[in-house]
């Protein structure tokens, strides 16, 4: 199991708090708003850290791990977890997919703005995720219907599919479970 902090969530904001907020796309912020209060969650492919610093800010979820296969991706969202102070309620893990995680430390992934067939090849090498006590949100850039027959053919449940728009482009989210 990851050696992770546990962060108090549901905190109530300072009204004299200064401190800047990260406002998010409307695509993140869709993401955003289909984790649940005090989930424990990674996001898979992090890039930026725009989410999981969102996340962290808002005191939204209880663990926040942020991944991605890119060494300079995760630095990047290492400074910008710094720039607004909240570095230590993320843990930062270089790593493909989900190799290193497990449902002992997250019980929600997030898995956005990748191709549907690496969203696929990720699940395919984490079999842990096809559980009932695992939400996925995922966010296909393409290849939406091959993504869907694999979550179909391989005893995952889509729950629930959310279109958004952002900057005139629109967006697929499917929320997942294993049966
Ligand atoms: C376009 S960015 C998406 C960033 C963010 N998730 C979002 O939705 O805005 C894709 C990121 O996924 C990372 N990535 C690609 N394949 C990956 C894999 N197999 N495992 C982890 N990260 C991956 C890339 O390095 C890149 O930082």
């Amino acid at each position: 199991m990851l050696r992770m902090s546990v962060i108090p969530c549901f905190a109530v904001k300072s009204k004299r708090n200064t401190m800047k907020y990260v406002k998010l796309s409307n695509r993140l912020r869709a993401l955003a708003d289909l984790i649940d209060n005090c989930a424990a969650v990674a996001d898979i492919g992090s890039d930026h850290g725009y989410l999981p610093v969102y996340l962290a800010q808002n005191r939204r979820a209880s663990r926040i791990v942020a991944t991605d296969i890119s060494a300079a991706s995760l630095s990047a969202a290492r400074r910008f977890a710094a720039k607004y102070n909240v570095t230590q309620s993320i843990t930062f893990i270089v790593t493909p997919g989900l190799d290193g995680i497990t449902a002992t430390d997250v019980d929600t992934v997030v898995i956005a703005g990748m191709g549907g067939e690496t969203i696929l090849r990720i699940l395919k090498n984490a079999p842990w995720t096809k559980s009932e006590t695992v939400k996925l949100i995922l966010q296909p850039q393409s290849k939406i219907d091959l993504l869907c027959r694999f979550l179909y053919d391989n005893g995952y449940e889509i729950r629930e599919t959310k279109s958004v728009t952002d900057k005139g482009k629109s967006y697929t989210i499917i929320i997942v479970r294993g049966d």
